[in-house]
């Protein structure tokens, strides 16, 4: 495939997990501000924009949670991946939520000011010494501004233009925009919250984020054995034919080893087109085929064929009795690897 740009269209299974976003977020909404109203027996019901406020920022602050669990939970079980693909999606949805939520914010606190409404959010409370009427706004415009910037540069063009490593580095940010929400709401809302619902799904959520994200770190520690230089991929007949299995490698990307008419190849497992997990493909045609977009690569050289121009980075391999070695050192991008025989 092309090393330049080339957008990715859509396709009916992108549009069903649109589809089926939009379905979750609207029922959420639903729920909160007109179905539970109806059966909540309180003095004091909430006023129609604390409601909108409280519905919108609550599905913002769930959608950043799943955003977040997707990554790790698609590495400890595949049956996640087809999440992943759309991720960007997610994000774009999310960050309309939440915008929704601040301009109901802006509405509430300053429709009766004679001043801009952004002028007096930015300028009305400079208590930033108290935790106690701290301007937890500030922590929200932080987190707003971070899922404008991840949702504006989420197009593909963006990806090619900053390079795909750049760009998954910028979308790391997103983890500061979530501790940012977690700060807005307990230095606002649950400053005054006199139920501990918010309080404990929050928690919740945060700790689901947390030990996801430690559970899918540990893993490819508890995999990588080594052999003086070499890494120990696992016996040769764990490799279906046509599919791979992925090496991790310590402080480097993991590797993927293909099978195919009984011998074996190994090249990087991420895409050359946007990082896709080329060890979750299969060898289609002869060539190892990105599940992301299908980008194509030759098995020995890790070469796109002809006439596209990517390349892989690829890796040696040796047996030992039925056991599979990796050389974790890589070859330069392109380079020919005489496959290994097993079969
Ligand atoms: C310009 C940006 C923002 C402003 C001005 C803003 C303002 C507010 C205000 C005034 C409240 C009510 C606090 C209270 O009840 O005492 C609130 C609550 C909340 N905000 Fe924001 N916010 C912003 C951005 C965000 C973002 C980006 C998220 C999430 C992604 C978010 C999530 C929440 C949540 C979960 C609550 C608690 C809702 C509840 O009362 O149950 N906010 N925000
Ligand atoms: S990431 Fe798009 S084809 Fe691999």
């Amino acid at each position: 495939m092309s090393a330049r740009y080339v957008p990715v269209g859509w396709n009916a299974s992108k549009l069903v997990y649109d589809a089926i976003l939009l379905i979750a977020v609207a029922i959420y909404i639903v729920v909160f501000l007109w179905l539970a109203p109806r059966y909540q027996h309180v003095t004091l019901p909430l006023d129609e924009y604390s409601a909108r406020m409280a519905a919108f920022g609550t599905c913002a602050f769930f959608l950043l949670t799943a955003i977040l669990c997707i990554g790790p939970a698609a590495r400890l079980d595949r049956r996640f991946l087809p999440l992943v693909y759309n991720r960007r999606h997610f994000g774009v949805l999310t960050c309309a939520v939440a915008l929704t939520h601040a301009n109901a914010a802006l509405d509430w606190y300053f429709s009766y000011s004679p001043l801009d409404p952004y002028v007096a959010l930015l300028s009305g409370n400079t208590s930033f010494r108290q935790v106690s009427g701290f301007p937890f706004e500030a922590f929200g415009i932080f987190a707003l501004a971070v899922l404008v910037l991840l949702a504006a540069t989420s197009h593909d063009f963006w990806m090619s233009f900053l390079t795909p490593r750049a760009w998954k580095a910028l979308h790391m940010v997103l983890y500061a925009g979530y501790l940012a929400v977690v700060l807005h709401v307990a230095l606002g809302a649950l400053q005054s919250a006199r139920n501990p619902m918010l309080a404990l799904v929050m928690t919740l959520c945060v700790l689901l984020v947390g030990s996801l994200h430690f559970a899918a770190g540990r893993r490819p520690a508890r995999l990588a054995e080594t052999q003086g230089e070499w890494i120990v991929a696992g016996p040769a007949d764990t490799i279906p034919e046509g599919r791979a299995i992925v090496v991790p490698v310590a402080g480097a990307e993991p590797v993927a080893i293909f099978r195919a008419d009984g011998k074996l190849s190994a090249v990087t497992n991420l895409c050359a087109h946007q990082n896709g997990p080329l060890g979750e493909g299969a060898v289609i045609d002869g060539c190892i085929t990105c599940p992301w977009h299908g980008y194509q690569y030759r098995l020995a050289d890790g070469c796109a064929p002809p006439p596209y121009t990517e390349k892989l980075v690829t890796f040696r391999l040796k047996l030992d009795g039925g056991t599979v070695l990796l050389d974790p050192r890589p070859n330069p991008p392109g380079t020919y690897v005489e496959p290994l025989r097993v079969a």
